[in-house]
């Protein structure tokens, strides 16, 4: 018998692109190491604790013996009934909670999932760059080829469809689009929505939305469902998540709602690889959608308080950005002379502040970094006490 043998691990993972953020990574572990006090605007994840009401309900829950059994795969009915309620309320969108409302183990498990459902090895899946990194790795995963898109800024961000070529249109299955956007902060209008519905239907194209920041937003603005444009439900499914909406990250608690064969078609996988959210979480769910805007009414204020600071900041040592009006981003222009991760490096050593390169989110990414607003007011004056003393200069390449 053989003492060992090297364990090749599948082409699928071989073949992952190289993980972008390793060498800030690398570079704040070494900063931290040295004594420096790092400002963490790297990362998107709510510092606020969940309400007090949805840890309340998943504490009566959890108590409750019929929670402890496997969950039903669908997930909850409750808690479908749920989803329905908000997106009624929210957006004036009817759903039916038995066929167009599945529950998620959080959004990114669905996201990475429904390649699976609809793309053969071969097939198209188009994905707007930057973009979150999972439309590309699910798509990969499922033997399917990504299209990447462009954001630019001259095109408010959104992605030029009538420049997709033809034999590319009429390989692709699915689109994946985002808004409020991560990474760039953009939102979108019924304009855009609505010639989406057009594109999709026009190529049969399955559109999956993801919404998990419509919930995010300032100065009173309520981001649009995709729900909502006319045609949508016909030609995809919304991806959405308590995550963002009610600082629950780590419960991972989402859902997809919309087109009941494109519902159905992902519960098909899932009901292969997984048994759903725990129903003590669920539970905790219908608390923190039944009572959403009441919490959003407080934790908001926070964010947008904290956006005006660091816009402010930023501003003023001469960086040039747009003031978002939904998402927890800042977009940043990286200044001139520099790359994207140059910057970056910049700012960790110089400043001691993490920011995400642009790049990582794509090829398109390139010449931004992204900003947190994660962190709290405290931690932002001192990036901004510190951004005001950087000099930048440009860098030899
Ligand atoms: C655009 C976008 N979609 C989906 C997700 C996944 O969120 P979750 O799985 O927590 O619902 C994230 C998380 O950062 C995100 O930024």
């Amino acid at each position: 018998m053989k003492e060992s043998f090297k364990i090749a691990k599948a082409k699928r993972i071989e073949e992952l692109p190289p993980y972008l953020f390793a060498e800030i990574d690398r570079k704040k572990a070494e900063m931290k190491k040295r004594g420096m006090d790092v400002v963490d605007l790297g990362i998107g994840d709510p510092d606020l604790p969940t309400p007090a009401r949805i840890v309340e309900a998943m504490r009566r829950s959890i108590g409750d013996p019929s929670t402890h059994r496997y969950p039903s795969y669908q997930g909850m009915l409750e808690f479908r009934q749920a989803v329905a309620r908000w997106y009624n309320r929210r957006f004036g969108v009817d759903l039916d909670p038995s066929k167009e409302v599945l529950t998620l183990i959080g959004s990114k498990e669905g996201i990475a999932h429904v390649p699976l459902a609809f793309v053969d090895p071969g097939d198209v899946v188009l994905a707007p760059d930057p973009g979150y990194p999972v439309y590309r790795v699910a798509t990969l995963f499922a033997g399917g080829v990504p299209y990447f898109l462009p954001l630019l800024r001259e095109n408010r961000f959104f992605p030029d469809l009538s420049r997709i070529p033809p034999d590319i249109c009429q390989k692709a299955k699915l689109l994946f689009i985002n808004y409020p956007n991560n990474p760039t902060g953009a939102v979108a209008d019924e304009r855009f929505f609505g010639k989406v519905v057009e594109f999709a239907s026009k190529h049969e194209i399955v559109v999956c939305h993801d919404g998990a920041y419509t919930e995010i937003a300032y100065e009173g603005y309520r981001p649009l469902s995709f729900l909502q444009v006319p045609g949508a439900k016909a030609v995809g499914v919304e991806f959405h998540s308590l995550s963002k909406t009610c600082n629950m990250t780590g419960w991972r608690l989402g859902f997809v709602v919309g087109n009941g064969e494109v519902i159905e078609g992902l519960g098909k996988i899932k009901t292969n690889v997984d048994s759903g959210v725990f129903e003590a979480i669920q539970r905790a769910g219908v608390e923190a959608l039944d009572h959403c805007e009441e919490e959003l009414g407080k934790i908001l204020p926070v964010y947008q308080r904290r956006r005006d600071l660091l816009v402010e900041a930023l501003r003023n040592a001469g960086l040039r950005l747009e003031k978002p009006m939904a998402t927890f981003y800042l977009w940043i222009d990286v200044p001139t002379g520099y790359t994207s991760t140059q910057f970056t490096t910049l700012l960790l050593t110089e400043a001691g502040i993490v920011a995400t390169p642009g790049n990582g989110f794509g090829e398109s990414g390139e010449g931004y970094v992204r900003m947190s607003l994660t962190v709290n007011e405290d931690r932002l004056q001192e990036a901004a006490r510190r951004l005001k003393e950087m000099k930048f200069r440009p860098v030899q390449k």
